[in-house]
């Protein structure tokens, strides 16, 4: 380990496809290039996490292996279910696998709850105190994560649900990935007002660590538009400084289950996130941290720059 102490950081926007996941394992990768090791944990039950780096998680329930559910359903501590990956990124890169039926283990938390209370076991009064240690559950299995790893990085599906907000309960920090449109930004307030409750009841020391603009077309009027504005509502420090700009080369490197750190022809797309995860280092060593991402972007005054943007198109056919 090169930190003092492990940083657990969560990727989270319950829009879908604003960047979580290639943003985890680019930073994953990024943050293993510079030397720090780096767990990742998939915690979308579409596991896109886990087929990045070539995982099918419907294997790994026939092969018998452990994936996140396990953590959930039998307490598992991540740091048993973790994979490493032989001749990547030597020693310094593993995964804790998702699982498909993850976003049902609530349900299944919740059918043994009642079975306990059904077979006079528990009384309903208790059956809140369970309920809050299932929400605990994760931030206890990715525990034994900690001290063995610098950057435990989460990523999360585009929802607000149970295992989305067991993440946040579970990390120290939480970066706010967000494509330059209307519709991305929408959804930022249910989201911070989501983080309030996390933190009023479960985490207190969750702190936002940046809003990450990626897809980012610095040509284009409106992303550079969305992102003052985000600057402007969320405060220049929120922001990072660096985006990421719109590339294929983050579908190629999909499709080809690598990071774009293992593809020579995407070489500035890996410096994009080198830069951005030097930042964070930087920030922390100066000790430059967001507090509450408030006030919020309007969501009016998005819609009305996309509205904008789209006349102009038309008009400039
Ligand atoms: N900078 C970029 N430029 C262009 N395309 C990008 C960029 N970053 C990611 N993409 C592509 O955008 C799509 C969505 O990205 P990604 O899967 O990371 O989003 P997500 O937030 O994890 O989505 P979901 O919420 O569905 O899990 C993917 O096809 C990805 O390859
Ligand atoms: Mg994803």
């Amino acid at each position: 380990m090169r930190l003092l102490k492990t940083q657990v950081i969560c990727l989270a926007n319950q829009i879908g496809g604003c960047g979580k996941t290639s943003s985890a394992v680019s930073m994953g990768a990024a943050f293993a290039t510079l030397g720090y090791s780096v767990c990742l944990v998939d915690a979308d039950p579409l596991c896109n996490l886990s087929m990045s780096f070539g995982i099918n998680c419907d294997n790994l329930y026939r092969e018998g292996k452990c994936t996140l559910a396990d953590a959930f359903l039998k307490k598992k501590p991540a740091v048993e279910i973790k994979q490493d990956f032989e001749g990547r990124f030597p020693a310094l890169l593993s995964l804790v696998p998702g699982n498909h039926g993850l976003s049902s283990s609530s349900v299944k938390l919740e059918a043994q709850l009642q079975g306990l209370i059904a077979g006079n076991e528990i009384s309903s009064m208790d059956a809140d105190d369970h309920r809050n240690e299932h929400r605990l559950r994760l931030r206890k299995s990715i525990e034994s994560l900690r001290g063995v790893y610098d950057i435990v990085l989460i990523d999360t599906a585009p929802n607000l649900d149970f295992v989305m907000t067991a993440a946040l309960v579970a990390s120290d920090w939480f970066i706010i990935p967000v494509f330059p449109s209307g519709y991305d930004l929408s959804g930022l307030e249910l989201l911070l007002r989501t983080v309030e409750r996390v933190r009023a009841r479960f985490n207190p020391e969750l702190r936002l660590a940046g809003v990450l603009l990626g897809n980012y077309d610095r040509n284009t009027k409106l992303d550079c538009q969305i992102h003052d504005l985000l600057k402007k509502q969320f405060t220049e420090q929120s922001v990072f400084q660096t985006t990421i700009g719109r590339s294929v080369r983050y579908r190629e490197a999909t499709f080809g289950m690598v990071t774009v750190f293992e593809m020579p022809e995407a070489a500035p797309q890996a410096e994009q996130y080198l830069a951005l995860v030097k930042e964070m280092i930087n920030r922390g060593a100066k000790g430059i941290v967001g507090q509450t991402a408030n006030p919020l972007p309007s969501v009016a005054d998005l819609s009305r720059l996309a509205a904008q943007e789209e006349v102009q198109g038309v008009v400039n056919g």
